[in-house]
């Protein structure tokens, strides 16, 4: 039950509708014992460095995910960041402190290769595919880079970005190979990191058709469930991979990083 001693949680995007986040975590904080609760805000571009700035006032907030479209808008306004938020440039979660104080950290790479291994999936000497270059894709690149793949090739719309991406993790990680380009050809495991599927009248993010036989195809979007890019691999006999596993993979994590000050503060 929700009383004056329970702790708030938050998670902020535009639009909010969409998001499973808080059925998810609020499963988990009852089954953890905590007294906290998660509820959807819904927070525009214009209004995030105010509500934000807000966060430090609010006593009982203990912290905030973040989501589309504020990920990479985020890490200025926090206080402290971690070293994979400073790399990745994106924040998917702040906790805040008991001083107000708000610290950043994204989590959204360890949950998709959490979920890779949940399904058994090893990236180790593979070659990768992802389209993206927005706040889930450079974590996730980031977290796959530090398991050993082979190389690692980034597509994205704004082709500036994707070339940014592979100059940062090549410095992270010098011996995989980084490159930008827009064929999924060649790779074991091709990744969609973009928003595309979300809505139903989005193009693919890349050709599914170019996928090798026998890869596997993993999704980030987690509604539609079946995204239209998983259901074209499917039809091709490809191996697939949905993006609810994404979720799954970093629940605790967030649940164990948001709920970190709470006995003393409860
Ligand atoms: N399953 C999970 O647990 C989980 C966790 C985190 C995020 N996600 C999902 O991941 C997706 C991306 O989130 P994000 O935080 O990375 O967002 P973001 O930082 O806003 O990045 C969006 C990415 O999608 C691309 N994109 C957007 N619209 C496009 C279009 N019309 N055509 C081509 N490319 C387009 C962007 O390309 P540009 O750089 O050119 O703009 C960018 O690479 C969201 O759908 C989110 O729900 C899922």
């Amino acid at each position: 039950m929700i009383t004056g001693r329970t702790k708030l949680l938050a998670i902020i995007a535009d639009p909010i509708a969409q998001v499973r986040t808080p059925q998810a975590m609020n499963t988990m904080l009852s089954e953890m014992g905590k007294d906290a609760v998660l509820v959807p805000a819904e927070v525009s571009r214009e209004g995030l460095t105010s509500v934000v700035s807000g966060f430090r006032n609010i006593g009982n907030l203990a912290g905030v995910v973040v989501t589309v479209p504020h990920k990479t808008a985020v890490p200025p306004l926090c206080d402290t960041l971690s070293e994979r938020a400073v790399a990745t440039g994106a924040v998917n979660v702040i906790r805040r402190d008991a001083q107000g104080k708000l610290h950043g950290d994204i989590l959204d790479g360890e949950g998709f290769t959490r979920g890779l291994d949940d399904a058994g999936i090893s990236v180790s000497g593979m070659s990768v595919f992802l389209a993206g270059a927005g706040g889930a894709a450079s974590a996730i690149a980031f977290a796959l880079a530090a398991r050993g793949p082979k190389k690692i090739t980034i597509s994205n719309r704004t082709q500036e970005k994707a070339l940014a991406l592979a100059e940062r993790l090549s410095q992270s990680f010098p011996n995989v190979e980084f490159c930008a380009g827009d064929d999924p050809n060649g790779h074991d495991l091709a990744v969609n990191g973009t928003s595309l599927g979300m809505a139903l009248d989005d193009a693919l993010p890349f050709d599914p058709a170019r996928v090798q036989p026998g890869a596997i195809v993993a999704e980030v979007i987690m509604q539609p469930e079946v995204t239209p890019l998983l259901e074209a691999a499917e039809q091709l006999g490809l191996a697939t991979h949905g993006g609810r596993k994404m979720l799954q993979g970093q629940l605790s994590e967030l649940a164990k990083f948001l709920t970190q000050d709470m006995e003393e503060t409860l």
